[in-house]
Parts: C-alpha cells; sequence; structure tokens
C-alpha cells in the first residue's frame, strides 16, 4: 500500500536519477581525500555556495556540529535564536560536544533582532561572562518562516563590527532562496562565514549535507567530522546522490511551497483548525485544532488506518510537510480526510 507521508520532508525517497548515480559512482577513500565523486561535490558545493571550501558529512546535525566544534572553544557562548535546530532539537549536542552554552536575543520566528543580537555579545574580559564567539543564524527557520534577507544583512553587519563569524544553519537553505525569488544562493550566503545545508529533506539525496566556509575553518571541521566517526570510505556513492540534488532538484521547490500554501488554506476552511499562516512561508503546514486530548491523541493513528502519516501534536501545534513525493491530488485526499475526521473521527 502506498502511503501519503506528510511527517516531514525528510522521508523523501531518492529519485532513480540519484540511484543510477550511486550505482555508478567512481569512488575511493575519503578520509585519504582521494574519493573523486566526493571532491567533485565538495568543489562543486563551495563554488555554489560562494565559500573557499566544502565539506561533505552525513547529516545537518552533523555539519552543525562541526561548525560548532571548528568555531569555538569549551567554555565560549554562541549567540542564537531560542529555537533553531541547534538550540532545540540537536539533544544538546552545543554542550555535549563543543562545551558551550547559548545566549538568545530577541526574536520572532527565527529573525533575531539586530540590536537585541549587539546586546548580546560579549568578550572575555570579564571573568564571570562566557564570551560570544560564535552568531548563528537559521534560513528557513525550523518554525516554516524565512528570514528576510535584509534581517540576514544586519544581523552579519553586527557580527562583523564585533569581529565575530556568523554560521548558517541552511539545512533547508534552497527552500529559503526560492521563498525569496534568489537564484544564486550566494546572494544569501554572503550574510554568513560557514553555512551548512542539506541534501536529504526536499533535495531528496538519501543521505548527507555539506559544510562550506572558509579554508581554515573547513581544515578544522575535517578534523571534527574524523571525531565523530563521520570520516567515509567510498561515501561517493552518497556524493554522487548529493551532486544531484545540488544540481537538479532545487529549482521544483517552489512546487513544494505551493502545495502546502494550498493545504494550509483548504485546511484552514475546516472547522476547529486554524492554520499558522504567518510561518507558511515554505513545505511546513503548522496548525491548532480545537481538538480535546483524547481526539488529538487518535489523529495519527486514525488518519495512518485511511492511508496518510502525520505527526501527533507537538506543543500545541499539529505539522504536516509537502514535498517531492506528495501530490496536489495527496493533499487533496488528505483535506477530504481531516474533514472527515474534524467532523466525525
Ligand atoms: C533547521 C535544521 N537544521 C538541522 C537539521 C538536522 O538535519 P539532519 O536530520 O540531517 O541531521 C534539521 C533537520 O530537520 C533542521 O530542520
Amino acid at each position: 500500500m502506498r502511503y501519503i507521508d506528510l511527517r516531514s520532508d525528510t522521508v523523501t525517497q531518492p529519485t532513480q536519477a540519484m540511484r543510477d548515480a550511486m550505482a555508478h559512482a567512481p569512488v575511493g577513500d575519503d578520509v585519504f581525500q582521494d574519493d573523486p565523486t566526493i571532491n567533485e561535490l565538495e568543489t562543486y558545493a563551495a563554488q555554489l555556495l560562494g565559500k573557499e571550501a566544502a565539506l561533505f558529512v552525513t547529516s545537518g546535525m552533523q555539519g552543525n556540529a562541526c561548525a560548532l566544534m571548528a568555531w569555538t572553544r569549551r567554555g565560549d557562548c554562541v549567540v542564537t535564536d531560542p529555537h533553531t535546530h541547534i538550540a532545540e532539537h540537536e539533544a544538546g549536542s552545543y554542550a555535549q560536544l563543543s562545551g558551550v552554552s547559548l545566549r538568545h536575543p530577541q526574536s520572532v520566528n527565527g529573525t533575531m533582532d539586530p540590536d537585541s543580537v549587539r546586546a548580546c555579545l560579549t568578550d572575555d574580559s570579564d571573568v564571570q561572562i562566557a564570551p560570544v564567539t560564535l552568531i548563528t543564524m537559521e534560513n528557513a527557520h525550523s518554525s516554516g518562516a524565512v528570514l528576510p534577507l535584509e534581517n540576514m544583512r544586519a544581523v552579519y553587519a553586527v557580527a562583523q563590527e564585533n569581529h565575530i563569524p556568523v554560521h548558517l544553519d541552511g539545512a533547508r537553505l534552497f527552500n529559503a532562496a526560492a521563498v525569496l525569488g534568489i537564484s544564486d544562493v550566494r546572494e544569501m550566503t554572503q550574510y554568513c562565514d560557514s553555512v551548512m545545508c542539506c541534501l536529504s529533506k526536499g533535495l531528496c539525496a538519501p543521505v548527507g549535507s555539506i559544510l562550506a566556509g572558509p579554508k581554515d575553518l573547513i581544515h578544522r571541521a575535517r578534523r571534527a567530522r574524523r571525531i565523530l566517526g563521520g570520516g567515509t570510505r567510498q561515501g561517493g556513492i552518497l556524493a554522487a546522490a548529493g551532486l544531484i540534488a545540488l544540481r537538479d532538484m532545487t529549482g521544483r521547490l517552489t512546487e513544494d511551497h505551493e502545495n502546502a500554501a494550498y493545504l494550509g488554506k483548504m485546511l484552514h476552511e475546516i472547522p476547529g483548525v486554524s492554520v499558522l499562516f504567518d510561518r507558511l512561508d515554505i513545505d511546513m503546514v503548522f496548525f491548532h485544532t480545537d481538538w480535546d486530548a483524547a481526539k488529538a491523541a487518535r489523529f495519527p493513528g486514525w488518519m495512518l488506518e485511511h492511508g496518510v502519516k502525520v505527526t501527533g501534536c507537538f506543543g500545541g501545534e499539529y505539522r504536516m510537510v509537502c514535498h517531492h513525493d506528495v501530490s496536489r491530488a495527496d493533499c487533496d485526499t488528505t483535506i477530504d480526510l481531516m474533514r472527515t475526521f474534524a467532523a466525525e473521527g
């Protein structure tokens, strides 16, 4: 049975072109840096992202962890919005692996107030206070919202004034670029010193992310990746799919955004369902319901019985995500089921 899977854009299947490329990829040993397909991916990604060098990592989390390990020292402090993936969904990796603390400026859906960022910055003159040595932004943000380019520019200006590097968690960088109408992502990455972007998720590669930045940073990140056990041998098999993700898959993300906008609009018309339109920028639809706890608990199981995989209520919110393997017809099926469940389920 084919399920409609709206749990996340991480559930996308690799395309046939990816599977074919993986089967035929020339490979070497990446710990010796002689895997030709990984080398090709890293060179291509560095150029695409406008950075000196790039590193293929096994996941977005590993990319963020390598960035933090490479930019900071134990005891440092990182300024980031409180609801970033790094702050909330990486199992405290920042503390465990880098030994840093976090400080949060005022922000709305990931868009940080530049003056508040400035107020968070401390140097190492006061021994009572951990020095800030890194700022991170996340675009697109996990809330579903896209940060305006002007905000990225303003936060980066504050960072530069204070000689502090900026790391951009761009797990969904190309989604954000599509929403901002940017065809050359260097327009965004000019406002960060390092950037992580995922090849999986909406771009459909089965495994992998890229961390890009200055050469010396990427050298330190390569060591961090080794420490984390992320140095692959014939990893070119995975990089082959990553090359297709970057070359061929970024241009279609608008289709997912349009499906999400449609799904959101239609769900909002269902009595008891309120879509959070202020965060409906990319492929994610967040909504509240007026359902009681028992009905909320029945929801994922009922949808599954009817062929749709969804996550349950989390923090008072529900989320559905459109992606390559979800069509407009799948959205219509979901809307019909939701209408039935809301009325009778
Ligand atoms: C904003 C953001 N950063 C990082 C990650 C981590 O990516 P991965 O699941 O590949 O480790 C995710 C995952 O969904 C994410 O949404």
